[in-house]
C-alpha cells in the first residue's frame, strides 16, 4: 500500500480525487496526510476523509530554506512512500526537492514543456493557441521541467476563459494522476528509472 503525503495551496479538487479513489480497497495507494502553505480550503476534504493535516506558512520563517526544511519534516514524520503535489503553489527549496525526488511528483494544467509555471491555464489562452493539456511530472529543480510521467492534449474552444479552460482540464489532471499514482504503485512506473 503506498503512502501517500498531498500537498496543495488551493481548492483541493484533485486531492478530493485521490481521497474518493482510495476508498476503493483495490485502490493500492492511501493519502496518509495533506499539507498546504497555509489553511488551505482543501483541507476540508481532508477532514471529511479524517486524514491529518498540516499546514507551513513561509512568513512564519526567516527564509525559504528553513520554511523548506519545516515542511520537509513534517512531510517525512508520515513516511511517504510518494509525495504528490497538487495546486501547490510555491517553489520547493532545494534541499527539499534533492531529499524527496523522483518520489515527487506534480499535475501541472497545460502540454509541458508548453506554458510551465503558475499560469499555464491563462498563458495558453492568451498565446491563441487551439490546444493546451494536462501533465503529471516529476519534481526537479527546475519550474515545471522534470520528467513527464503521463500527458494529454485538451482542446481549447472558442469564447474559453481561464475558468472554463481550468474546469475542463482539472477532470484531464485527475484520471492522470490517479492513473500515475495507479502505474507507480504497480511498478509499471519506475520513478528512479525516468529520472
Ligand atoms: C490544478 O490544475 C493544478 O494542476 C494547478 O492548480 C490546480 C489546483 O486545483 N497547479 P485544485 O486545488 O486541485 O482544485
Amino acid at each position: 500500500m503506498l503512502r501517500l503525503v498531498v500537498l496543495i495551496s488551493g481548492a483541493g479538487s484533485n486531492l478530493r480525487s485521490l481521497l474518493e479513489t482510495s476508498q476503493d480497497a483495490e485502490f493500492p495507494a492511501r493519502v496518509v496526510a495533506v499539507g498546504a502553505d497555509r489553511v488551505a480550503e482543501g483541507f476540508d476534504h481532508a477532514e471529511q476523509f479524517g486524514i491529518p493535516t498540516f499546514s507551513v506558512a513561509l512568513s512564519s520563517f526567516a527564509d525559504r530554506d528553513a520554511w523548506g526544511d519545516e515542511i520537509l519534516a513534517q512531510i517525512e514524520s508520515w513516511q511517504p512512500d510518494l509525495v504528490i503535489l497538487s495546486g501547490f503553489m510555491k517553489l520547493l527549496p532545494p534541499r527539499v526537492v534533492a531529499t524527496l525526488s523522483p518520489n515527487l511528483i506534480n499535475t501541472h494544467p497545460a502540454y509541458l514543456p508548453e506554458f510551465p509555471g503558475a499560469h499555464g491555464v491563462r498563458d495558453a489562452i492568451e498565446a491563441g493557441v487551439t490546444e493546451t493539456g494536462a501533465t503529471v511530472i516529476v519534481v526537479d529543480n527546475g519550474v515545471d521541467s522534470g520528467p513527464i510521467i503521463v500527458q494529454e492534449r485538451i482542446s481549447i474552444v472558442h469564447g474559453d476563459t481561464e475558468a472554463t479552460l481550468h474546469e475542463r482540464i482539472k477532470p484531464v489532471e485527475r484520471r492522470l494522476l490517479i492513473q500515475a499514482v495507479l502505474d507507480i504503485a504497480n511498478a509499471t512506473i519506475d520513478l528512479k528509472e525516468l529520472s
